[in-house]
């Protein structure tokens, strides 16, 4: 996630703006620009790196005045460089954008405005806000930027300023998160409280769709219409370490419940609306290589191989490509044979882990084909590959990976749809059907979000909260959903907590169940459905202790289970994703409970860059 920060007074805007940055720091960025409207105009300067270069270059170059902008940049579209770190400009670098979001429709906007004879500096969604708003510019910025963002789709959250409007700061907001704080005769912008709070606790929560006129006397707020938005003025009374996690007690919680805006944000410009297919041009494999593929391999660590594991069955049931899935630790080491022709999909949140960047290198010495999904953009996986899907789920700080599995999983979706579109195993019908059910996921995982009382009701009871161990069981699609919920609650809790696929219980951990053993149970409705109900009837007749993750209006579960933790109707080649949700949230208030170190639980790294 980017952060950006505006002002307009009589303080040092320059100061202002890198105070705030420097509070957004903790959002991750690879870069970061400011740009000041001065008695010269519009002056800016931008740097890539750390916020102490960009403090060291403005040493050397002043920017003064009583007007600016500024971001740090956590790039999605284009690398990290100056010239695509923010702010960007019109031609006549008059106007000056700063973007939290992603633009969904910039390639179209892109190639309209260049066949007007628009002159790119960027590979960025962002820079065509700023030839948006000059195209409709006449005097007027307020009014040109609500024209603007009529033509744009996607996510933002914007400031802008121009140098011939030297007394208004214009910021809007659709789908990202924006703060305008109210001073005397002054005013600021930021992603978030953290980026103004040293200056002001008055603040404007700014809602989706609002565009607002912030000058020294006040705000003016209206929809992209021109409609009058009245808003109220709150007073901030956290302190600086909650405003950072925004009010949640720790990361981990803060980046759950983000998780419908990254599904929505993983998806952004990905799917073409007019033909109803697919776009992972960053993957750099091209349809003709889709078609020649005899097998595809998925390499990962930890919660990114249960991601993986996701991957594999959506790919060989969609796609009918064989999946051969790895932890990275042992492919390195097990001499594989890579056929030619042969695909790689590493997946990793930071890219920065030492076993899969090793075998990423040992199958491109083989031939393989490798493209990534990592969510660190420019980091050694995303280089070291061929190509990437990058996850857009902004940074995750907390060390238990959340966001970043269920839009790993959303990559896997979209890729298998890309897959089997180009093999022809799926018609245009079943491709529609599936983009389709993929969108409505992100406001599912919101519904689930919004009713958590059960999974905290759960979390503080005894039998829960205090077992020595538990089993997580699933099957087909959700198996890995009961490795990745087992390694939740073990990871953060230090409750011990194995994964197991379901049909594996009478096997041999069946003899483990007792009443004081939890068993969490994935029961969606779907191919097996009534396979698991029958292993919750099995381990229920030994006494077992049951939490059933069951599908909404599933009565009859309540029967084999102590409780029930329902999510909406799902189609179930998706149903990860939202069963993800419920098992971190447990793993969590569990954890919390117990008065765990949830972000940084003991002997654990947020990404393993060492064997
Ligand atoms: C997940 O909660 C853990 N933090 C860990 O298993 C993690 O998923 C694993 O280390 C892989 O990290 P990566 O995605 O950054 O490669």
């Amino acid at each position: 996630m980017c952060g950006i920060v505006g002002y307009i007074g009589d303080k040092s805007p320059v100061e202002v703006i890198m105070t705030g940055l420097h509070r957004l720091e903790y959002r991750g960025y690879d870069s970061s620009g400011v740009a000041v409207v001065g008695e010269n105009g519009l002056d800016c300067v931008k740097s890539v790196g750390k916020l102490k270069i960009m403090d060291q270059k403005l040493e050397e170059h002043p920017l003064k005045g009583n007007l600016g902008i500024g971001h740090t940049r956590w790039a999605t579209h284009g690398v990290p460089s100056e010239a695509n770190s923010h702010p960007h400009f019109n031609g006549a670098k008059t106007i000056a954008v700063v973007h939290n979001g992603i633009i969904e429709n910039y390639y179209e906007l892109r190639e309209q405005l260049q066949a007007a004879g628009v002159v790119f500096r960027s590979q960025t969604d962002t820079e065509v806000i700023a030839h948006l708003v000059d195209k409709y510019y006449e005097g007027d910025l307020f009014a040109a930027v609500k024209r603007a963002l009529k033509d744009c789709e996607g996510a933002y959250a914007i400031g802008v300023i121009c140098q011939d409007n030297p007394d208004v700061l214009v910021a809007a907001r659709h789908g990202s998160p924006l703060i305008v704080g109210l001073g005397d005769n002054e005013g600021y912008i930021g992603s978030d409280v953290p980026a103004i709070m040293k200056y002001t606790r008055n603040v404007m929560y700014i809602e989706n769709g609002h565009v607002c006129e912030i000058t020294r006397a006040g705000v003016k707020i209206e929809d992209v219409d021109g409609n009058p938005v009245s808003m109220e003025v709150k007073t901030v009374e956290w302190d600086d370490a909650a405003a950072e996690k925004e009010g949640y007690p720790h990361f981990m919680l803060k980046e759950i419940h983000q998780q419908g805006a990254v599904l929505r944000n993983t998806l952004a410009g990905r799917i073409d609306e007019h033909s109803d297919s697919v776009r992972l041009t960053d993957m750099n494999i091209a349809p003709e290589e889709l078609k020649a593929c005899g097998k595809i391999f998925i390499v990962a660590c930890g919660t990114a191989w249960h991601a993986g594991m996701v991957g594999k069955f959506l790919i060989e049931k969609f796609a009918k490509v064989p999946v051969e899935l790895d932890l990275a630790s042992e492919f390195r080491y097990r001499d594989p044979i890579i056929p030619p022709n042969s695909i790689m999909i590493p997946v990793s949140q930071s890219g920065e882990t030492a076993d899969t960047l090793e075998a990423i290198r040992i199958a491109k010495s083989r031939g393989a084909k490798v493209a990534s999904i990592v969510n660190a953009v420019g980091s050694s996986v995303a280089r070291e590959s061929h190509g990437v899907v990058y996850q857009q789920a902004g940074p995750e700080i907390g060390v238990a990976s959340t966001k970043a599995y269920t839009s790993q999983c959303m990559c896997f979706a979209l890729f298998t749809i890309w897959l089997g579109q180009v093999r022809g195993t799926l018609d245009k019908d079943q491709v529609a059907m599936m983009i389709r059910e993929l969108r409505a996921v992100p406001d599912k995982v919101d519904a689930i979000l919004k009713n958590q009382d059960k999974v905290k009701e759960l979390a503080n009871r005894p039998e829960y909260r205090d077992a020595v161990g538990a089993f997580f069981l699933g099957r087909n699609y959700n198996f890995p959903s009961a490795l990745e919920g087992a390694l939740k609650l073990k990871e953060i809790s230090y409750i011990h907590a194995e994964g197991y696929a379901a049909g594996e219980m009478k096997h041999g951990p069946i003899a483990l169940v007792t009443n004081t053993f939890p068993v969490v149970c994935v029961a969606v409705k779907g191919e097996t459905y009534e396979k698991m109900v029958s292993n919750i009837q099995e381990i229920k007749a030994r006494a077992g202790l049951i939490i059933s993750v069951a599908t909404e209006g599933d009565e009859s579960i309540q029967a084999h289970s102590n409780d029930v933790i329902y999510i909406p109707e799902c189609y179930e080649p998706y149903s990860p994703i939202l069963v993800a949700v419920p098992l971190q949230l447990l793993a969590y208030h569990i954890s919390a409970n117990l008065g765990r170190d949830v972000d940084q639980p003991r002997n654990l790294a947020k990404s393993v860059t060492v064997e």
